[in-house]
């Protein structure tokens, strides 16, 4: 088969600041089977890469990995099984890995993580939503019928499509944050805003709802969310916020104990979109085909990117560790 057998991947050589990053020239070895080869042109660099470049995820790679979850790209090739989910040579193409690895010119993976973006997006726009979109939407699941909800975090990228995705289903939201995220409005009644900087905030949303909420989304893994969640709720866990130079240690701690009150009240569930990604093939390719159909059609507003060349990784990674709000940072490969 001919193509590109070189690609360029942004390599973590060590754990650190965003000098850690290299940029290396890589083989790529040729699809095998119905594996196809993607020509990434966007990538997002989110929180979770920032947390892998310092050696602090959960799900940490050893240094040398190359960051980057989700991409939006073009087919170089096809198989038989792209063309059955109609994806043939030169469609445009949006996916979340199971793994790192995103930031890279060229990837070769199954068809099976790929959905096409629709013709009305771009695809900066589109590389804002695969990561962040079905995480939003998955939380959102786990947390079943809950009609009062907590989002912590509602300004973030993950947190702001959370909440517009949770409101469309009619439901009353609480979120942790300062300001509304981007397309709430300012006062918007079904949004109560309460600010996590202050330590009472669980005892005000309880309060507030008489006795907590039905569900809570939470990428703290603090304590204090399950006061304001009603007893027979659930607190769906994103993400463990650790101590510095301890965040993995303490994110495994944080999520051992998630699981261990899998039956308390309120339970707890742990929501790993890689794990989910890697099971749930046709879910997961039904659910990023809908949320990219939505922001193209104006349904749901994702964050702006703020796109940085290849050639610029380091600079990337500063604007990712210094969060612009309503903004994602994308790396135009
Ligand atoms: N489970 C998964 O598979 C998965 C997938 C993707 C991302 N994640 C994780 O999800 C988390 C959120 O990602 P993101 O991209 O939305 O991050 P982000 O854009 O950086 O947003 C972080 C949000 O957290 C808020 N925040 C900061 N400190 C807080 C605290 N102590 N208590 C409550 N809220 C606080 C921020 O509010 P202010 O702006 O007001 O400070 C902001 O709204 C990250 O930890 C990421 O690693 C998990």
């Amino acid at each position: 088969m001919g193509g590109p057998t070189e690609r360029a991947a942004a390599r973590v050589v060590r754990f650190g600041d965003a000098s850690a990053i290299g940029i290396a020239r890589q083989r790529v070895r040729p699809p095998r089977g119905n594996e196809v080869l993607v020509r990434v042109t966007h990538a997002a660099l989110g929180a979770t890469d920032v947390l892998a470049r310092r050696g602090g995820y959960v799900l940490q790679p050893v240094p040398g990995f190359v960051p980057g979850y989700d991409f939006v790209g073009v087919l170089e090739t096809e198989s038989a099984v792209s063309v059955a989910l109609g994806l043939r040579t030169g469609a445009r193409v949006a996916g979340v890995l199971p793994r790192m690895g995103a930031h890279a010119t060229l990837l070769v993976l199954p068809p099976t993580y790929l959905v096409a973006v629709p013709d009305a997006l771009s695809s900066e726009a589109a590389a804002t939503v695969p990561l962040n979109g079905v995480t939003a939407a998955l939380a959102l699941r786990y947390a079943g019928p809950a009609p009062r909800i907590l989002i912590q975090g509602i300004t973030g990228a993950v947190g702001a499509l959370a909440a517009q995705l949770a409101l469309r289903d009619g439901r009353t939201l609480f979120g942790t944050g300062t300001t509304p995220p981007p397309g709430l409005a300012d006062g918007d009644p079904r949004l109560t805003l309460v600010d996590y900087r202050d330590p009472g905030w669980p005892a005000e949303v309880r309060e507030r709802t008489g006795g907590g909420v039905e569900a809570a989304i939470d990428h703290t893994g603090s304590p204090l969310v399950r006061e304001a969640v009603a007893p027979d709720g659930v607190v769906v866990r994103t993400a463990f916020a650790g101590r510095s130079g301890h965040e993995r240690g303490d994110a495994l701690r944080g999520t051992a104990a998630a699981v261990v009150r899998s039956r308390a009240h309120p339970r707890e569930v742990v929501c790993s979109v890689p794990f989910w990604v890697l099971r749930k093939r046709v879910e997961y390719r039904r659910m990023l085909a809908g949320l990219l159909g939505d922001v193209a059609e104006g349904r749901l507003r994702a964050f702006e990117p703020e796109v940085y060349p290849f050639s610029a990784v380091w600079d990337a990674h500063r604007a990712a560790e210094a969060r612009s709000a309503g903004r994602t940072v994308v790396l135009a490969m």
